[in-house]
């Protein structure tokens, strides 16, 4: 087997992690504890009508802490979402955020500290990985969603409004103080997100995994992620109620996002950005559509690692060859399981294809593709999965 403990890697994960059935309970001690007196609550008007957000609220109020609430985040959050939550916090007064959502609002509120740590009143200066140079005010995540993992990652996706791309403010100093990670907040999402959101963690695992910057510990993470997501996606789409799924799916999630965010997505998510910001279409749709498809390109590149990958889904095999391709099948099957769409029944536009191609090429993270992908792989791709059925 091709493991990869020879390499030199540094492995930093800075957020306390607060976990479990009914942990959302200790969301204003945590704030207490870490120095926080007056939050901006970051969130969107779907968690607010959920009544996620409310039941956050009363736990501030019941312990005395005055608040402000954002809830103007959008979906594939924006560069005018950001600097609107910070231009609030800074009127009020704010020392501190509470993002309470899926991975919009918490992506939505790493940006609004990179705002606010810099005195500065526009985002776009702070895209890439050595930009943004000073702390982020105190952040607490409440994720409501397993997917993103964006409650332990270190960067922040948001939509560039005037050139249409998602960009990337990659930097350890977005990483959130705390995560109170609840599984018990997640039973209401609508069975289309789960699945969408859940083939998006494990595409975050899969990528991390197979990435060319991957590292033992991140390795790890993602092996689980991909057990515990293989093993539950399914149970937690058909049965929004079973609180032992919806634990595994969350779990899974923020292991995913523990390997990603020491690895780097790849491919999947190149074109799942492109995707993104061109139609404004669900981020784990876009992943769930091309990831097999990603993995069959891949192929000769990390074969082994794809058998890896099968075994931690739970299936067996002979030659490592047999692995790889069975990894691939139990993803198509998957994302059809869950019935995620078609390529073909979104409202993409194959006119589109060169550009999409373009933007991809260009993200930050084509590099860490296992295998190099060009321009015209990206064509051929975009191609090959829109005609597929
Ligand atoms: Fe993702």
């Amino acid at each position: 087997m091709n493991y990869n403990c020879m390499n030199p890697f540094t492995f930093t994960l800075p957020t306390k992690v607060v976990y479990g059935v009914g942990a959302v309970a200790h969301v204003a001690e945590e704030l207490k504890n870490a120095g926080g007196t007056y939050p901006l609550i970051v969130t969107d008007k779907g968690i607010v009508k959920a009544g996620i957000t409310g039941k956050v609220l009363k736990l501030l109020e019941e312990a005395n802490i005055p608040y402000e609430v954002y809830d103007g985040v959008e979906a594939n959050p924006k560069d005018v979402n950001a600097e609107e939550g910070a231009r609030i916090a800074r009127e009020k007064g704010c020392d501190c955020m509470i993002a309470v959502g899926g991975g919009s609002p918490i992506d939505c509120a790493k940006a609004i500290g990179v705002l606010l740590a810099h005195h500065a009143e526009y985002i776009k200066p702070y895209e890439g990985k050595t930009a943004a140079t000073l702390p982020n005010p105190l952040l607490i995540t409440v994720p409501t969603t397993s997917g993103t993992g964006s409650e332990l990652t270190f960067s922040s996706v948001i939509t560039d409004t005037k050139n249409h791309y998602k960009m990337t403010v990659k930097s350890p100093y977005t990483a959130a103080n705390v995560a109170v990670c609840d599984p018990e907040l997640t039973l209401t999402v609508p069975a289309s997100v789960t699945a969408a959101t859940g083939v998006d963690a494990l595409t975050h695992a899969i990528e991390g995994f197979t990435a060319t910057c991957s590292e033992p510990m991140g390795d790890a993470a993602a092996l689980y992620a991909i057990e515990l997501i293989s093993k539950n996606l399914v149970k937690a789409v058909e049965n929004g109620n079973d609180l032992t799924a919806r634990s595994n799916m969350l779990m899974g999630s923020m292991l995913g996002g523990i390997s990603f965010s020491h690895a780097d997505v790849a491919s999947v998510h190149c074109i799942a950005e492109s995707l993104g910001s061109m139609y404004d279409l669900p981020h784990g749709t876009c992943n769930a559509i091309f990831l097999p498809y990603v993995m069959e390109y891949n192929m000769e590149y990390c074969k082994e690692r794809y058998a890896r990958v099968a075994t931690a889904m739970g299936l067996t095999w002979e030659t490592v060859e047999e692995g790889a391709k069975k990894a691939v099948e139990f993803v198509k099957q998957l994302t059809k399981d869950v019935k995620l769409p078609t390529f073909a029944s979104l409202n993409a536009d194959p006119k589109d294809f060169q550009k999409l191609a373009e933007m991809s090429y260009k993200n930050g993270s084509n590099g860490s593709n296992p295998r190099p992908m060009e321009v015209e792989d990206y064509v051929k791709l975009l191609e090959i999965v829109y005609a597929a059925k």
